[in-house]
């Protein structure tokens, strides 16, 4: 037998022998890795005659052909073999009874939300709700938006059918909304925070189609933006559990407010990893601001009698920022894994009274 047969033999051998792809890709290596065994037979090429050479070109060539597609199959298997293997593992019965088996968890957006409402029901506030699928009426033109309003675009808003009159639904692009339909039925003071769903056309890292965010709403005849300031800096600092937490309002614009201020809190980026509070540096979480007078008066609240202010934040960056979790797509996974570490014990229920941070 010469020397291609005993390699042929040794290596198609192994490969079958090969029990998982570690050892697979180790076979590889020995037989057409840079040193492997088929690649020295190509090497000695040189040193032939032509006649010789082409012949057993050739039969070199056949070899890696052959150790390829050996291992091509091989590989085949292994994989299957694997989600096979996975498939078993993961088996959920799911004709047995419920039982509790003290591995559920409430997940960390549930959480959040929690500990909001905790934090505003203690300041006054109630929980109100609306709609995911809201006319342009709500979603943008009460809230001050002009039909041709850059802002709209920036929604990368999710249009539905238009309906018989041309005229078509939004899938709600903040929670703003909530703020009209309120104004419209309920007669000031107001106090209102809402957590809920939000919709844009954006996925990467930090965005998901689907998100979630709060509203919050204050009117009264003299709330001003001392009470905002006051409000939210008390929020951040017993969300994020630090007392002296630096809070800063930044001017911004909203339409829906004015004057409108972004807040931000204090940070350290120190050695690569994130602190909330100290530090020098800033991290934006939440928009604020007066409400409009002509939002109040698109609601028939009367701006000369009542003022207000209202302020909003996306619920998956504060939970983000305050549990470490660095990427926003497993929060949509359903994987149990996930959520076994980073949800949390269903009777731990967050309240002020028992301290929100367990
Ligand atoms: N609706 C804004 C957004 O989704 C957030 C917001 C900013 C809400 C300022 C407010 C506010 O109520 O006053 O980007």
């Amino acid at each position: 037998m010469d020397a291609i047969d005993k390699i042929r033999e040794r290596t198609l051998a192994a490969i079958v022998a090969a029990a998982d792809p570690g050892q697979l890709d180790a076979v590889r290596v020995a037989a057409i890795g840079k040193k492997g065994d088929v690649t020295g037979l190509m090497k000695t090429l040189g040193s032939l005659e032509p006649d010789a050479r082409r012949a057993f070109g050739q039969a070199v060539n056949q070899l890696k052909d052959d150790v390829q597609s050996a291992l091509d199959a091989r590989r085949a298997v292994l994989d299957s073999a694997a989600l096979d293997a996975r498939l078993m593992a993961e088996r959920i019965d799911v004709t047995k009874p419920a039982r509790f088996q003290g591995q559920g968890r409430i997940h960390p957006i549930s959480r959040t939300i929690d500990e909001l409402t905790a934090i505003f029901t203690e300041m006054g506030f109630t929980v109100a709700e609306g709609p995911d699928i809201e006319t342009d009426f709500y979603n943008f033109k009460a809230l001050n938006f002009p039909d041709d309003h850059p802002a709209r675009q920036e929604h990368d808003t999710f249009y539905l059918p238009p309906d018989a009159e041309g005229s078509s639904k939004v899938l709600r692009t903040h929670t703003s909304p909530v703020q009209i339909r309120t104004m419209e039925k309920v007669t000031p003071p107001i106090r209102i925070i809402v957590p809920g769903r939000t919709f844009r056309s954006d996925h990467d890292a930090t965005h998901s189609p689907m998100f979630h965010q709060v509203e919050g709403l204050v009117i009264d005849k003299k709330t001003h933006m001392g009470h905002l300031k006051g409000c939210l800096i008390d929020f951040c600092r017993a969300f994020f559990d630090v007392d002296d937490l630096p809070v800063r309002f930044r001017p911004s614009y909203f339409p829906f407010t004015e004057p409108s201020a972004e807040v931000d809190i204090g940070c350290s980026r120190d050695g690569g990893g994130l602190k909330i509070g100290g530090g020098d540096d800033w991290l934006e979480i939440l928009g604020s601001g007066m409400v409009h007078p002509r939002v109040l008066e698109y609601c028939g609240v009367d701006p000369n009698e009542y003022q207000g202010f209202a302020f909003g934040m996306g619920i998956e960056r504060i939970t983000m920022l305050k549990y470490g979790i660095p990427d926003l797509r497993p929060f949509y996974d359903s994987d149990l894994r996930w959520l076994r570490h980073y949800g949390f014990l269903p009777l731990q229920v967050p309240t002020i009274a028992e301290g929100l941070n367990g």
